[in-house]
């Protein structure tokens, strides 16, 4: 009888000496966020901006602002749920090499996981920065100078474009945070990615590479995805139940062996 694939991948887990966890949108639907690909997801409701039209273009900047305040409300309203818990629970047994996530919504912090081992990809929603001269500013801020009716708010300092730190389509991807994803994909024995359609490069490059240096790959997501071919255990299905559920068999098994 084979044995089932949570208790396999628990094992996995058990066994591993550093684990690195993969996440996107799919972790926080649960939260109330809804992901981008899934039918009603937020791709089928907008059309992306790409960075360079935000750029070039103001009518695009009002577009890509109302979509931000459109979501604003489930996004400030989220809270972590058992799939984010989960990963401070790997945190604590000590296997967590990082977590790399394309999410924007800052759950993983929220959540209680090390800010040193979050790698946010993909930026943070959570603030908001000036394309000229740099200034950080709350994501809050901006939002109540669009609810008194701006429409693309610029600086108040030098006049230059609003945009939320987070990369868009054609955005250059942030140095620092590719080279300590490639280095922790490369350095762990087992790779978990949950909740994402793995179809957005580079960051669906990862898992490959965790697999090409060795790692057991793990796929939990509702869907299938084009990696599920060469994952070694493929889990369909919540990350809110499954993720907890690999956990806690994890946590069983290893106190066994104490
Ligand atoms: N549990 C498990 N999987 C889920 C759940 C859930 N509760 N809810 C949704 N999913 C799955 C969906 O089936 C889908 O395959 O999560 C996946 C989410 O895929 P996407 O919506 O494509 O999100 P993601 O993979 O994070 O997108 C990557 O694309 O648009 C860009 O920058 C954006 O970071 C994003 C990137």
């Amino acid at each position: 009888m084979p044995e089932n694939p949570v208790k396999q991948a628990a094992k996995l887990l058990a066994d591993a000496a550093g684990a690195v966890v993969f996440t996107g949108a799919g972790v926080s639907t649960e939260s109330g966020i809804p992901d981008f690909r899934s039918p009603g997801g937020v791709w089928s409701r907008y059309k992306p901006v790409l960075y360079q039209e935000f750029i070039a273009s103001a009518e695009a900047r009002k577009l890509y602002w109302r979509m931000k305040y459109e979501g604003y409300p489930d996004f400030v309203k989220s809270q972590p749920n058992a799939a984010h818990l989960a990963l401070v629970e790997i945190e604590k047994m000590g296997k967590l090499l990082g977590i790399i996530t394309q999410n924007i919504d800052g759950l993983h912090h929220e959540a209680g996981n090390s800010p040193e081992k979050i790698i946010e990809l993909h930026g943070n929603n959570r603030r908001v920065v000036c394309l000229s001269c740099g200034r950080m500013l709350p994501m809050e801020e901006v939002i109540q100078r669009i609810d008194a009716g701006e429409e693309a708010p610029e600086c108040t300092d030098c006049g230059g474009y609003l945009k939320p730190a987070t990369v868009s389509f054609g955005q250059a991807m942030p140095e620092k945070e590719m080279m300590m994803a490639h280095r922790c994909a490369a350095a762990c024995d087992i790779f978990i990615a949950v909740g994402s359609s793995l179809v957005v490069e580079p960051a669906a490059s990862f898992p490959v590479i965790a697999k090409r240096n060795g790692a057991a790959l793990i796929l939990i997501n509702l869907t299938a995805t084009p990696l599920d071919p060469i994952a070694n255990i493929v889990l369909h299905g919540k990350a809110g139940e499954i993720l907890p559920a690999v956990v806690k068999n994890a946590k069983l098994s290893t106190n066994c062996m104490n």
